[in-house]
Parts: structure tokens; C-alpha cells; sequence
């Protein structure tokens, strides 16, 4: 099955795609981007996805960029792929210019997409659990909007791994706790799920969505406010939610065990569903 490349209103090997070095992508990381995936030969939440490309491109400013033509675009890049379980990355920039730090008067938006198959979280994370660091929050400060401007992201995630634990979570100075380097973050206490709110300081994860609208199905109580590390480490249960992280239980946060150091009921049973949701899809 083929590893494909959209590119200037073409299809191609992802060896073959390349972008001028003037993109302000490259230079400036004046873009955006969404990673969907399917199930099963099915995207999953692509109008979600869209929705949110739509609104970081608004935010930036960037010239207007026809979501039709980014939809069947995104469907025949699949299509051709053949993956079942796919993973589609899009990045949009403002366009190819002059180096020059202000918006060009004139651009055109720059297109491109990958998909290639998801690479799965290891089966033995998702039975046992994963374990994090925290890092203090140096991001900048408008992380809903889906830039490609991810170093700080990268270095906590290879802080991570230098660690020898999965991932990282961001927290402030003041110990407010924020989210993952590409996931959201809830935990659970006295069965009530407590998520960070939808502030410029966290992306507005669609599977953070999605968990939100399957607990309300499942009458699970869940709380969007601010919480502290404290509580946190105080949990009964934490998970990270993400396209393709799903629902990843977590067991352990920087020295602490969380809950009984095994995957908890709530996150257990979440992950389940949100696998069958994904399955039901398209
Ligand atoms: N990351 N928070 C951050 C900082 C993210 O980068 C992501 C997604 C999420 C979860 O959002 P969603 O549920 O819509 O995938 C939260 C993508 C997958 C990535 O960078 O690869």
C-alpha cells in the first residue's frame, strides 16, 4: 500500500513532495495543520477537523482556502492510499514569499497532505498503562490554535523518552496542570472526570470532545475548569485523549503512582467505547 503526497493539485510517492524554501511554513512556521484517522477504512470526525482547520486559519488570518476542495482532496488521498487505518496529516501555510517578517499583501495558501497508516500505541501501553513526567508550560500563549510551531512539544517529548516514560505533561509555574505534547488531559476523582477548559493555553482536542459527549451518553459526571497538580496526582485515574492516542490510560505521573498503579474502570471503559464509536463511524 502506498505512502502518499498531495502537492500542488498532484499525487505523489511522500519521497517526491517537496516544498520551495520559501514556504513561511519553513521560515516562519506560519501554518497550520489536523491529523484525522480512520477505522476501518472510514475517517473519523472529518468535519470536526475541518471546522477546526477553518478556525486556526481564521485566527492567522490566513487568504481563504475552499473546504471543499480540502475535503475531497483529503477523501482521495485515502481513497488512493487503500490504508484502513490511516493517518492523514494536512498542513496548511499562508503561502510562498519574500522573507519578510509581516503578512504578505498577497499569498495563496499552500496545501499539502500525507497519509501513511497510523503507527498504533504499543498493545502492552494500552493493558498497562503509561507513565509521564511534568514540564512547566513554556509554550506560547495561543496553543488552541494547530500550528506547526511544536519545539517545545518535540523537546517534551524527548525529555520524555529520555526519561524512559511515554509522555509529557505541561503544567504552570502556578501548578495549574494543561495538557500533553499531542494529547488532552483528564483525571478522575470520586468518579467525577475533571478536564482543563477550553482556553488559548490548550488545543481543543476533537477526542477530548468526543470523550466529553460519550460520558454524557454514559452518564459520567465531567467538570471543564482549571485543576490543580495536587489534584492531580491526588487522582483515582488520569488518561490522555488524542486521534491517535485515543484513550491511553496513565499509572503513573512523575514520582506517584496514580490510583492502585493499574488502568482504572472509567478510562478502561471510555477506551473501549471510543474504539467502537471510531468503528461505527464514517
Ligand atoms: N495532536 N493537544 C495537543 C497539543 C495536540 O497536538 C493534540 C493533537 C491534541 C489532541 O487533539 P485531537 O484529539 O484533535 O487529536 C491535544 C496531533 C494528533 C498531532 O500533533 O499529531
Amino acid at each position: 500500500m502506498p505512502e502518499l503526497a498531495y502537492l500542488n493539485g498532484k499525487f505523489m510517492p511522500i519521497e517526491s513532495a517537496m516544498v520551495p524554501i520559501e514556504d513561511r511554513g519553513y521560515q516562519f512556521g506560519d501554518a497550520v495543520y489536523e491529523v484525522i484517522a480512520s477505522y476501518e477504512g472510514k475517517l473519523f470526525c472529518v468535519e470536526e477537523h475541518l471546522d477546526r482547520l477553518e478556525r486556526s486559519m481564521r485566527e492567522l488570518a490566513f487568504p481563504p482556502v475552499s473546504r471543499d476542495e480540502v475535503r475531497d482532496t483529503l477523501f482521495e488521498l485515502f481513497k488512493r492510499s487503500g490504508f484502513s487505518r490511516a493517518g492523514i496529516y494536512i498542513q496548511v501555510s499562508r503561502g510562498v514569499a519574500v522573507r519578510n517578517h509581516p503578512f504578505p499583501e498577497t499569498s495563496t495558501p499552500q496545501i499539502v497532505m500525507t497519509v501513511r497508516e497510523v503507527s498504533e500505541v504499543p498493545q502492552e501501553y494500552r493493558e498497562n498503562g503509561i507513565s509521564v513526567i511534568t514540564m512547566t508550560d513554556f509554550r506560547w500563549g495561543r496553543c488552541d490554535i494547530k500550528t506547526v510551531q511544536l519545539l517545545p512539544n518535540t523537546i517534551a517529548k524527548q525529555r520524555a523518552i529520555e526519561a524512559g516514560v511515554y509522555d509529557t505533561i505541561f503544567v504552570t509555574e502556578a501548578g495549574v496542570v494543561r495538557e500533553a505534547t499531542s494529547s488532552n488531559l483528564f483525571v478522575v476523582k470520586n468518579g467525577i472526570l475533571i478536564t482543563h477548559p477550553l482556553t488559548e493555553n490548550i488545543l481543543a482536542g476533537i477526542t477530548r470532545m468526543v470523550v466529553i459527549d460519550l460520558c454524557r451518553e454514559l452518564d459520567l459526571p465531567v467538570e471543564e475548569r482549571f485543576y490543580s497538580t495536587d489534584e492531580m496526582f491526588d487522582a483515582d485515574e488520569a488518561f490522555l485523549s488524542g486521534t491517535t492516542t485515543e484513550v491511553l490510560p496513565i499509572v503513573q505521573i512523575d514520582e506517584k503512582i496514580i490510583g492502585d498503579g493499574k488502568i482504572g474502570p472509567i478510562a478502561s471503559r471510555l477506551s473501549a467505547v471510543l474504539q467502537r464509536r471510531g468503528l461505527e463511524s464514517g
